[in-house]
């Protein structure tokens, strides 16, 4: 039986149609079955519903497909005496379910009907391992050689109890019902055998908010993701998933911050000052170096007065891989939004998420230079960081961390 009651699940059909086809339904047999029998297009937000993103695969769903609507954070610490076994069984039972949710049906145990009514809207999982894992499951020598903690940055002010953690978990879909509720449900089936360690909850735009598909924007209103390395392009796969014979082969490491941005300081800039800052313009992300959004950005040019375009502290000449000696990541990163600090000012960011081959060669060479040399970090606060191996995905039948625990 699928999470759809007869209704809805006539409802949902019903209205997939010609735009249902043009969001381009990733799979799954509820998608499948959609696609078969379209239904006139009158309703945008079944369409959505629709969307199945399989969760079998060479690589773990959540990394190269854009950034859902929603997202779900979430850090596990492993119960005392689990173990290897204890975690094993996590795994294939985390795995399971995530591979029925991920079709639209419902969760074979600690099923709550949180998400009943709706279809998969496009959710994904994504489970990493952290540092202190290896340890506790006597799995040290396993440890991959990219783990090593990351240094203190100047001006982090990291809290600890929201960072780090065994099990690291990345729940996204175009509906937060649906995140929510796939969350939920892994955290009862931990029950005896792990612990929620800390939980985010974080935003981007919606599919279908914009007339034709446009880069997302931050809170601070700049449109972000432009120069994100793309799948195809040369030395993609290198510089994003890891290589060698070991356990995390075709796996990658996510770094995961949570950076506030001083929201009240930002807006009381100019635009064009705003501009300089990150190097870019604010209506259509085009670089100051000129052009459109997708342009190629000229480091190297100046404007009529002699000085750089694209200032020396701009964000994007600091952080681009040719300013560090090529390091890569791709960035999925979403906003957050947690009310109001003692003081007034908002509890809100980014959930900074980039994944790469190898984190001492990809985020902390960018990050040591943007907290040092950016004129964005003055905006920001770095306070909560984790680090996690991601393994491969799994298989149909396997479950992912089956290479390091079999
Ligand atoms: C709240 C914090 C941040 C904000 C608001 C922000 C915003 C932006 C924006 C608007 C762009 C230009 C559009 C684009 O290419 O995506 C950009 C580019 C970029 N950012 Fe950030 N960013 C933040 C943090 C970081 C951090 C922590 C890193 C890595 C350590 C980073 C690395 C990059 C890179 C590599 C680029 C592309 C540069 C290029 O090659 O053009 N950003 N960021």
């Amino acid at each position: 039986m699928t999470s759809l009651s007869g209704l809805s699940r006539r409802a949902l059909l019903g209205s997939a149609g010609a735009a249902g086809l043009a969001v381009g339904v990733a799979g799954g047999a509820l998608g499948q079955q959609a696609l078969a029998a379209p239904g006139p297009a009158d309703d945008g937000a079944a369409v959505l519903g629709l969307a199945a993103i399989p969760f079998h695969g060479p690589r773990q769903a959540g990394i190269l497909q854009p950034a859902q609507a929603r997202v779900q954070l979430a850090a596990f610490d492993l119960a005392d005496g689990a173990g290897r076994d204890g975690l094993r069984k996590l795994m294939q039972q985390w795995s399971a379910t995530a591979a029925r949710l991920a079709r639209g049906e419902e969760a074979p145990s600690a099923e709550n009907q949180i998400a009943l009514d709706a279809g998969p809207c496009s959710l994904t999982f994504t489970f990493g391992f952290g540092a202190s894992l290896f340890d506790r499951t006597g799995l040290t020598d396993r440890r991959p050689a990219g783990l090593t903690p990351l240094p203190d940055f100047p001006g982090d002010a990291i809290d600890r109890a929201r960072s780090d953690g065994d099990l690291w978990v990345q729940i996204g879909s175009d509906d937060a019902l649906v995140a929510f509720h796939a969350l939920r449900v892994l955290q009862r089936q931990a029950a005896g055998l792990a612990t929620l360690r800390w939980q985010m909850t974080g935003f981007g735009r919606t599919p279908g908010a914009t007339p034709h598909p446009m880069t997302g924007r931050n809170l601070m209103g700049q449109v972000d993701g432009t120069n994100n390395p793309k799948p195809g392009q040369d030395g993609f796969e290198e510089k994003i998933f890891t290589g060698g014979a070991g356990w995390l082969n075709g796996g990658t490491y996510a770094v995961v911050r949570r950076i506030r941005m001083l929201l009240d300081n930002w807006e009381s800039l100019p635009t064009d000052r705003q501009e300089r800052v990150i190097g870019r313009r604010k209506s259509d992300g085009a670089p100051l170096s000129g052009g459109t959004e997708t342009t190629a950005v000229d480091l190297a040019a100046r404007g009529a007065d002699g000085a750089l375009a694209v200032a020396a502290d701009a964000h994007i000449r600091v952080a681009a891989p040719a300013s560090n000696g090529g390091a890569t990541m791709l960035r999925r990163g979403f906003s957050y939004a947690d009310g109001a600090l003692a003081d007034g000012s908002p509890d809100a960011g980014l959930l900074f998420v980039a994944f790469q081959a190898d984190p001492m060669t990809g985020f902390v060479p960018v990050q040591r230079k943007l907290a040092r040399g950016d004129g964005l970090s003055r905006f920001l606060r770095h306070e909560s960081s984790g680090l996690y191996a991601v393994p491969p995905g799994a298989p149909e039948g396997g479950y992912v961390g089956q290479t390091l625990l079999d």
